[in-house]
Protein backbone atom coordinates (compact mmCIF):
# COMPACT_ATOMS: atom_id res chain seq x y z
CA UNK A 1 0.00 0.00 0.00
CA UNK A 2 1.58 3.51 -0.63
CA UNK A 3 1.45 5.66 1.93
CA UNK A 4 -0.18 9.46 1.04
CA UNK A 5 0.99 12.50 3.31
CA UNK A 6 -2.24 14.78 4.42
CA UNK A 7 -1.05 18.29 4.16
CA UNK A 8 -2.04 20.96 6.84
CA UNK A 9 -4.41 22.50 4.05
CA UNK A 10 -6.14 19.23 3.18
CA UNK A 11 -6.93 18.41 7.02
CA UNK A 12 -8.33 21.99 7.19
CA UNK A 13 -10.71 20.66 3.88
CA UNK A 14 -11.94 17.94 5.41
CA UNK A 15 -12.12 19.76 8.95
CA UNK A 16 -14.88 22.37 7.88
CA UNK A 17 -16.75 19.79 5.93
CA UNK A 18 -17.13 17.17 8.26
CA UNK A 19 -18.21 19.90 10.81
CA UNK A 20 -20.46 21.47 8.88
CA UNK A 21 -21.95 18.22 7.52
CA UNK A 22 -22.07 15.69 10.82
CA UNK A 23 -21.33 17.82 13.79
CA UNK A 24 -17.91 16.66 14.54
CA UNK A 25 -15.31 18.52 15.29
CA UNK A 26 -12.14 17.18 14.40
CA UNK A 27 -9.09 18.94 16.60
CA UNK A 28 -5.54 19.51 14.79
CA UNK A 29 -4.65 16.35 16.95
CA UNK A 30 -6.47 14.45 14.68
CA UNK A 31 -4.61 14.67 11.33
CA UNK A 32 -2.55 11.08 12.18
CA UNK A 33 -5.89 9.78 12.68
CA UNK A 34 -7.78 11.11 9.81
CA UNK A 35 -4.36 9.72 7.56
CA UNK A 36 -3.94 6.80 9.14
CA UNK A 37 -7.82 5.68 8.61
CA UNK A 38 -8.28 7.11 5.36
CA UNK A 39 -5.05 5.78 3.18
CA UNK A 40 -6.26 2.44 2.45
CA UNK A 41 -9.65 3.77 1.06
CA UNK A 42 -7.47 6.29 -1.07
CA UNK A 43 -5.41 3.40 -2.37
CA UNK A 44 -8.73 1.39 -3.04
CA UNK A 45 -9.85 4.18 -4.78
CA UNK A 46 -6.81 5.00 -7.04
CA UNK A 47 -6.61 8.41 -5.49
CA UNK A 48 -2.89 9.35 -4.62
CA UNK A 49 -3.49 12.35 -2.90
CA UNK A 50 -6.06 13.25 -0.18
CA UNK A 51 -7.13 16.61 -2.20
CA UNK A 52 -8.57 13.92 -5.11
CA UNK A 53 -10.44 12.51 -2.21
CA UNK A 54 -11.80 15.43 -0.86
CA UNK A 55 -13.41 16.04 -4.18
CA UNK A 56 -14.68 12.74 -4.32
CA UNK A 57 -16.23 12.71 -0.80
CA UNK A 58 -18.55 16.14 -1.24
CA UNK A 59 -19.24 14.96 -5.01
CA UNK A 60 -20.59 12.20 -3.50
CA UNK A 61 -24.81 13.08 -3.08
CA UNK A 62 -25.74 9.47 -2.01
CA UNK A 63 -23.88 10.38 1.01
CA UNK A 64 -22.93 6.68 1.30
CA UNK A 65 -18.83 8.11 1.78
CA UNK A 66 -19.68 10.65 3.58
CA UNK A 67 -21.15 7.45 6.22
CA UNK A 68 -17.68 6.07 5.28
CA UNK A 69 -15.87 8.61 6.42
CA UNK A 70 -17.58 9.55 9.56
CA UNK A 71 -17.16 5.10 10.21
CA UNK A 72 -13.65 5.53 9.69
CA UNK A 73 -13.17 8.46 12.13
CA UNK A 74 -15.26 7.54 15.01
CA UNK A 75 -16.36 4.40 16.79
CA UNK A 76 -19.39 1.73 16.00
CA UNK A 77 -18.50 -0.20 19.38
CA UNK A 78 -21.80 -1.12 20.83
CA UNK A 79 -23.53 -4.29 23.26
CA UNK A 80 -26.26 -5.78 24.44
CA UNK A 81 -27.42 -4.19 27.55
CA UNK A 82 -24.70 -1.47 27.27
CA UNK A 83 -24.73 0.59 30.29
CA UNK A 84 -26.29 -1.88 32.99
CA UNK A 85 -27.19 0.30 35.73
CA UNK A 86 -30.03 2.19 33.11
CA UNK A 87 -31.57 -0.82 32.43
CA UNK A 88 -31.16 -1.37 35.91
CA UNK A 89 -32.90 2.04 36.26
CA UNK A 90 -35.02 1.16 33.49
CA UNK A 91 -37.20 -2.02 35.56
CA UNK A 92 -38.47 0.60 38.42
CA UNK A 93 -39.75 2.91 36.04
CA UNK A 94 -41.03 0.89 33.51
CA UNK A 95 -44.08 0.21 35.30
CA UNK A 96 -45.72 3.36 36.43
CA UNK A 97 -45.21 4.26 32.17
CA UNK A 98 -47.37 0.91 31.90
CA UNK A 99 -50.13 2.02 34.24
CA UNK A 100 -50.10 5.67 32.88
CA UNK A 101 -51.07 4.24 29.51
CA UNK A 102 -54.74 4.54 27.94
CA UNK A 103 -53.27 2.64 24.88
CA UNK A 104 -51.17 -0.04 24.82
CA UNK A 105 -48.65 1.71 22.57
CA UNK A 106 -44.92 2.33 23.62
CA UNK A 107 -42.50 4.36 20.67
CA UNK A 108 -39.25 4.59 21.84
CA UNK A 109 -36.03 6.36 19.38
CA UNK A 110 -32.81 4.61 20.03
CA UNK A 111 -30.45 7.72 17.99
CA UNK A 112 -26.98 6.15 16.78
CA UNK A 113 -28.14 3.06 17.05
CA UNK A 114 -25.02 1.34 15.40
CA UNK A 115 -25.31 -2.27 14.43
CA UNK A 116 -28.56 -3.17 16.33
CA UNK A 117 -28.10 -3.70 19.86
CA UNK A 118 -29.44 -1.05 21.19
CA UNK A 119 -32.72 -1.14 20.22
CA UNK A 120 -32.83 -4.56 20.16
CA UNK A 121 -31.93 -4.68 23.71
CA UNK A 122 -34.58 -2.31 23.90
CA UNK A 123 -37.48 -4.94 22.17
CA UNK A 124 -35.61 -7.91 24.71
CA UNK A 125 -35.96 -5.92 27.89
CA UNK A 126 -39.59 -5.29 26.66
CA UNK A 127 -40.05 -8.74 25.91
CA UNK A 128 -38.45 -9.91 29.08
CA UNK A 129 -40.66 -7.81 31.50
CA UNK A 130 -44.14 -6.93 29.68
CA UNK A 131 -45.92 -10.44 30.67
CA UNK A 132 -48.43 -9.30 27.97
CA UNK A 133 -46.35 -8.22 25.50
CA UNK A 134 -47.54 -9.90 22.73
CA UNK A 135 -50.44 -7.00 23.16
CA UNK A 136 -48.53 -4.36 22.92
CA UNK A 137 -48.37 -2.03 19.86
CA UNK A 138 -44.31 -1.58 20.06
CA UNK A 139 -42.27 0.47 17.20
CA UNK A 140 -38.30 1.34 17.81
CA UNK A 141 -37.48 3.85 15.43
CA UNK A 142 -33.97 3.18 14.84
CA UNK A 143 -31.45 5.51 12.93
CA UNK A 144 -27.43 6.03 12.43
CA UNK A 145 -25.35 8.15 9.61
CA UNK A 146 -23.55 4.86 8.64
CA UNK A 147 -24.81 2.49 5.88
CA UNK A 148 -22.95 -0.45 6.95
CA UNK A 149 -23.93 -0.39 10.52
CA UNK A 150 -27.25 -0.04 9.15
CA UNK A 151 -27.05 -3.46 7.14
CA UNK A 152 -25.55 -5.31 9.74
CA UNK A 153 -27.94 -4.01 12.08
CA UNK A 154 -31.36 -4.68 9.81
CA UNK A 155 -30.29 -8.22 9.32
CA UNK A 156 -29.73 -8.28 13.52
CA UNK A 157 -27.52 -11.21 12.84
CA UNK A 158 -24.78 -11.54 15.54
CA UNK A 159 -21.89 -14.12 16.38
CA UNK A 160 -21.72 -16.50 19.56
CA UNK A 161 -19.65 -14.10 20.88
CA UNK A 162 -21.90 -10.65 20.84
CA UNK A 163 -24.47 -12.77 22.47
CA UNK A 164 -22.62 -14.91 24.85
CA UNK A 165 -23.47 -12.29 27.69
CA UNK A 166 -27.44 -12.60 27.42
CA UNK A 167 -28.98 -15.27 28.73
CA UNK A 168 -30.36 -18.55 27.90
CA UNK A 169 -33.51 -17.78 28.30
CA UNK A 170 -33.12 -13.84 26.03
CA UNK A 171 -31.06 -15.91 23.48
CA UNK A 172 -33.96 -18.61 23.35
CA UNK A 173 -36.78 -16.16 23.23
CA UNK A 174 -35.02 -13.36 20.73
CA UNK A 175 -32.78 -15.34 18.28
CA UNK A 176 -33.32 -17.88 15.42
CA UNK A 177 -30.07 -19.86 15.40
CA UNK A 178 -28.62 -19.53 11.41
CA UNK A 179 -25.82 -20.74 9.59
CA UNK A 180 -23.53 -18.34 7.88
CA UNK A 181 -20.39 -18.56 6.23
CA UNK A 182 -18.59 -17.75 9.90
CA UNK A 183 -20.12 -20.86 11.27
CA UNK A 184 -22.84 -20.66 13.86
CA UNK A 185 -24.68 -17.00 14.49
CA UNK A 186 -27.70 -15.96 15.92
CA UNK A 187 -30.62 -13.83 14.30
CA UNK A 188 -33.27 -11.75 15.93
CA UNK A 189 -36.42 -13.34 15.23
CA UNK A 190 -38.20 -11.42 12.63
CA UNK A 191 -41.36 -11.33 14.87
CA UNK A 192 -38.83 -8.88 16.59
CA UNK A 193 -37.35 -7.06 13.78
CA UNK A 194 -40.44 -6.10 11.98
CA UNK A 195 -40.88 -3.84 15.33
CA UNK A 196 -37.96 -1.78 14.21
CA UNK A 197 -37.39 0.69 11.98
CA UNK A 198 -34.09 1.31 10.92
CA UNK A 199 -33.52 4.74 9.31
CA UNK A 200 -30.24 6.64 7.57
CA UNK A 201 -30.80 9.81 9.65
CA UNK A 202 -28.15 12.21 10.08
CA UNK A 203 -29.02 13.94 13.74
CA UNK A 204 -27.11 16.89 13.21
CA UNK A 205 -27.99 18.28 9.16
CA UNK A 206 -31.29 16.42 8.84
CA UNK A 207 -34.69 17.43 9.44
CA UNK A 208 -36.35 16.91 12.35
CA UNK A 209 -39.54 14.95 10.89
CA UNK A 210 -41.46 13.84 13.68
CA UNK A 211 -45.23 13.70 14.45
CA UNK A 212 -45.41 12.27 17.61
CA UNK A 213 -43.42 12.37 20.24
CA UNK A 214 -41.02 9.10 22.25
CA UNK A 215 -41.60 7.45 25.26
CA UNK A 216 -37.99 7.88 26.04
CA UNK A 217 -35.22 8.34 23.66
CA UNK A 218 -31.48 6.96 23.64
CA UNK A 219 -29.24 9.04 22.31
CA UNK A 220 -25.97 6.91 24.02
CA UNK A 221 -22.41 7.52 23.37
CA UNK A 222 -22.95 9.61 20.03
CA UNK A 223 -22.64 13.24 20.63
CA UNK A 224 -18.83 12.14 22.52
CA UNK A 225 -17.35 13.70 18.91
CA UNK A 226 -20.22 16.53 18.48
CA UNK A 227 -18.76 20.23 19.89
CA UNK A 228 -20.82 21.83 22.79
CA UNK A 229 -23.06 24.13 20.67
CA UNK A 230 -24.32 21.26 18.66
CA UNK A 231 -24.72 19.27 21.24
CA UNK A 232 -26.52 21.33 22.77
CA UNK A 233 -29.14 22.15 19.61
CA UNK A 234 -29.56 18.55 19.56
CA UNK A 235 -30.61 18.26 22.99
CA UNK A 236 -32.74 20.67 22.55
CA UNK A 237 -34.21 18.89 19.84
CA UNK A 238 -34.89 16.04 21.80
CA UNK A 239 -36.73 17.37 24.78
CA UNK A 240 -39.45 18.61 21.66
CA UNK A 241 -39.87 15.09 21.40
CA UNK A 242 -40.12 14.06 25.11
CA UNK A 243 -43.47 14.19 26.96
CA UNK A 244 -43.00 15.45 30.44
CA UNK A 245 -41.63 12.66 32.91
CA UNK A 246 -40.13 10.93 30.16
CA UNK A 247 -36.36 9.83 30.18
CA UNK A 248 -33.25 10.75 27.62
CA UNK A 249 -30.25 8.20 28.48
CA UNK A 250 -26.85 9.67 27.26
CA UNK A 251 -23.92 7.75 27.40
CA UNK A 252 -21.95 6.80 30.80
CA UNK A 253 -19.26 9.94 30.37
CA UNK A 254 -21.23 12.04 28.97
CA UNK A 255 -23.52 14.78 30.89
CA UNK A 256 -24.90 17.65 30.26
CA UNK A 257 -24.08 21.72 31.21
CA UNK A 258 -26.99 22.86 29.47
CA UNK A 259 -31.41 22.71 29.85
CA UNK A 260 -31.21 21.99 33.29
CA UNK A 261 -34.80 24.43 33.35
CA UNK A 262 -35.96 21.32 30.79
CA UNK A 263 -33.87 18.44 31.84
CA UNK A 264 -33.40 16.79 34.65
CA UNK A 265 -30.34 14.32 36.24
CA UNK A 266 -32.41 11.74 37.61
CA UNK A 267 -29.64 8.26 37.44
CA UNK A 268 -26.81 7.50 35.97
CA UNK A 269 -26.67 9.78 32.67
CA UNK A 270 -30.53 9.16 32.70
CA UNK A 271 -32.00 12.80 32.63
CA UNK A 272 -35.79 13.36 32.87
CA UNK A 273 -38.09 15.65 30.98
CA UNK A 274 -39.38 18.63 33.22
C1 LIG B 1 -20.27 4.43 19.56
S1 LIG B 1 -21.72 4.18 18.57
C2 LIG B 1 -22.96 4.10 19.85
C3 LIG B 1 -24.00 3.01 19.62
C4 LIG B 1 -25.04 2.88 20.72
N1 LIG B 1 -25.83 4.07 20.86
C5 LIG B 1 -24.41 2.50 22.03
O1 LIG B 1 -24.28 3.36 22.92
O2 LIG B 1 -23.98 1.36 22.19
C6 LIG B 1 -21.98 5.80 17.88
C7 LIG B 1 -22.85 5.79 16.62
O3 LIG B 1 -23.23 7.13 16.33
C8 LIG B 1 -23.28 7.27 14.92
N2 LIG B 1 -23.18 8.70 14.57
C9 LIG B 1 -22.12 9.53 14.66
N3 LIG B 1 -22.41 10.75 14.22
C10 LIG B 1 -23.72 10.72 13.84
C11 LIG B 1 -24.62 11.68 13.29
N4 LIG B 1 -24.25 12.93 13.03
N5 LIG B 1 -25.89 11.28 13.03
C12 LIG B 1 -26.28 10.01 13.28
N6 LIG B 1 -25.48 9.06 13.80
C13 LIG B 1 -24.22 9.40 14.07
C14 LIG B 1 -22.10 6.45 14.43
O4 LIG B 1 -22.24 6.06 13.08
C15 LIG B 1 -22.11 5.26 15.41
O5 LIG B 1 -22.80 4.15 14.88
Amino acid sequence: MVEIELRQEEFELFRSYIYERVGIALSAQKTTLVKGRLNKRLNQLGLSNFKDYYNYLIADESGEELSFFVSAISTNVTSFFRESAQWKWLESYLPGLIASKREKKIRIWSAGCSSGEEPYTILMFLQHHLSDFEQWDIKILATDISHKVLSKAIKGEYDAKTVQSLSPDMIRKAFDKVQSERGESYQITYHLREKVMFRLYNLVTDPFFFKNRFDMIFCRNVMIYFDDPTRQELIGRFTTLLPKGAPLFLGSSESLTSHRDTLKLIGSSIYQRL
